[in-house]
C-alpha cells in the first residue's frame, strides 16, 4: 500500500450520538495496531446533512453509511486487509 488513504468520520451532532465517538475510536485502535498511521490521513468533519443515514464515514472516494463498532472493522478490512 503506497498511496496515502483518507478516511474521513462524522462527528456531527447526529452521528456522534449515534456512535462515532466509539467508531472513532475502533479506527484510531486499528490504524495504530496495524502501524498505518502514517499511510493514512484520519480526520473528523462536520455534519455533511445526511443524519438519517449516519454515522457516516468516507474512506478515500467512497461513502459508508450506518456504520457501526461492529461493522467498520470489516470495512477497513476491506481496503488494509
Ligand atoms: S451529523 Fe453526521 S451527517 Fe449530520
Amino acid at each position: 500500500m503506497n498511496a496515502k488513504h483518507e478516511i474521513t468520520i462524522c462527528l456531527g451532532s447526529s452521528c456522534f450520538s449515534r456512535g462515532s465517538r466509539e467508531i472513532l475510536k475502533t479506527i484510531k485502535s486499528y490504524l495504530k495496531d496495524r502501524g498505518l498511521e502514517e499511510k493514512v490521513f484520519f480526520h473528523g468533519q462536520l455534519c455533511s446533512g445526511r443524519c438519517e443515514k449516519g454515522p457516516n464515514m468516507k474512506i478515500d472516494d467512497v461513502d459508508y453509511h450506518e456504520v457501526s463498532e461492529e461493522n467498520v472493522t470489516d470495512l477497513l478490512d476491506e481496503i488494509f486487509g
